[in-house]
């Protein structure tokens, strides 16, 4: 008998502020994750894009960037954001220009309160929280469609349109309901703000009801976004899955990262669900480069996105045995700062592997 080989071509964007700690830092745990395993490997190519490199070359990435990495599997991203370059500029030249290129049309997050890891939540812990925020990742409010007339004059005008297509909505609620009938409670809630935005989020409403009849195992809720909000904060239990538009779903998987303890473990993945490009993997904290080269961030939410990638390329074995590597050295305590804990990113990602090495999952 011989097992069949398995190698991943992952493109690597480290980019800004914190990101080259957070994935060299990752890169070293999928690498201590395939020697687990003798039939896998990773063949990582580095990119040195990022608002460095736009200082360079005026550009975020090569024209011909998307190009250059669709020849991967996967791609791990660190994060984007500098002092010197505008945010608009850094986030659409390079992290929305892939997921926007790539399709990526669902933006998984995952948030559960860590065995170790204290959440502000009173009288909670772990297994009160457990959720998955599915993204709308492609349309809505992030569509960039609108402009500005009359610049700087008094009557100058802006507009930010939301777009919202039958298509985007239908393929969010298959992939929202599909994932909650994935996961044992089967329920879902879909946020929404139909009572004052009354076309797109309208129709969001009743798609999320076409949707749901083929469904039927599948329990479902709606909830108004602002509600939203207090029943995260004093009833953690009664959700599970949650679907939400692109701006819904980025404020409220803040609130989210925040109750379950930091920003700093909080993963994402962006995902092509048709599988016709690579997907994209990252932590949901931004840059931080108040921190940058200090090496203290918080690797574990780069390292849960590494989960992510190993289960969405199949590796579901050394998926779970990570992702018990990282729990068990969260309740370990040992920690980076912004979770209470005193370690360095080198001194939690030693551990996290040392895990890796031991571990007889
Ligand atoms: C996120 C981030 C981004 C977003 C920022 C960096 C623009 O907050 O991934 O949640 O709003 O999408
Ligand atoms: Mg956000």
């Amino acid at each position: 008998m011989w097992a069949e080989k398995r190698s991943y071509r992952i493109a690597a964007i480290p980019a800004d502020g914190i990101g080259p700690d957070v994935v060299g830092a990752g890169l070293r745990v999928l690498e201590a994750v395939a020697a687990r395993d003798e039939d896998l490997s990773f063949e990582i190519t580095h990119y040195d894009w990022g608002s460095d490199y736009y200082k360079i070359h005026g550009e975020m990435m090569p024209a011909d960037g998307l190009d250059q990495l669709k020849a991967h599997d996967a791609i791990l991203f660190g994060a984007v954001g500098s002092k010197d370059v505008p945010d608009h500029i850094t986030l659409w030249g390079l992290r929305l220009q892939i997921c926007q290129g790539f399709d990526q049309y669902a933006n998984i997050r995952p948030t559960r309160i860590l065995p170790g890891i204290p959440t502000p939540l009173h009288g909670k812990g772990v297994g009160d929280l457990d959720w998955v925020i599915v993204r709308e990742n492609s349309e809505g409010e992030y569509s960039g469609h609108g402009g500005r007339v009359h610049r700087g004059l008094p009557e100058e005008v802006a507009t930010e349109v939301a777009i919202f297509t039958r298509t985007g909505v239908t393929r969010i609620m298959r992939y929202a309901f599909r994932l909650a009938q994935a996961r044992p409670r089967k329920f879902l809630t879909v946020v929404t703000k139909s009572n004052a935005q009354r076309h797109g989020m309208v129709m969001w409403d009743e798609i999320a009801a076409e949707v749901a009849q083929d469904f039927p195992d599948v329990t479902w809720d709606k909830m108004l976004v602002d509600a939203m909000t207090v029943r995260m904060t004093r009833y953690p239990e009664s959700l599970d899955t949650i679907v939400a538009t692109n701006l819904h779903a980025d404020i409220l998987s803040d609130l989210a990262g925040a109750l379950a303890g930091s920003l700093g473990v909080a993963p994402t993945a962006n995902i092509d669900p048709e599988r016709r490009f690579p997907s994209m993997f990252e932590p949901i904290h931004g840059s931080a480069f108040d921190i940058a080269g200090k090496g203290i961030a918080n690797p574990v939410a780069t390292f849960w996105t590494v989960c992510q990638m190993l289960e969405h390329l199949g590796e579901i074995e050394s998926a779970a045995r990570l992702m018990k590597a990282i729990e068990d050295v969260c309740a370990s305590g040992t920690m980076t700062p912004d979770v209470g804990g005193q370690a360095t990113t080198q001194i939690v990602t030693d551990a996290v592997i040392q895990a890796i090495r031991t571990s007889n999952a």
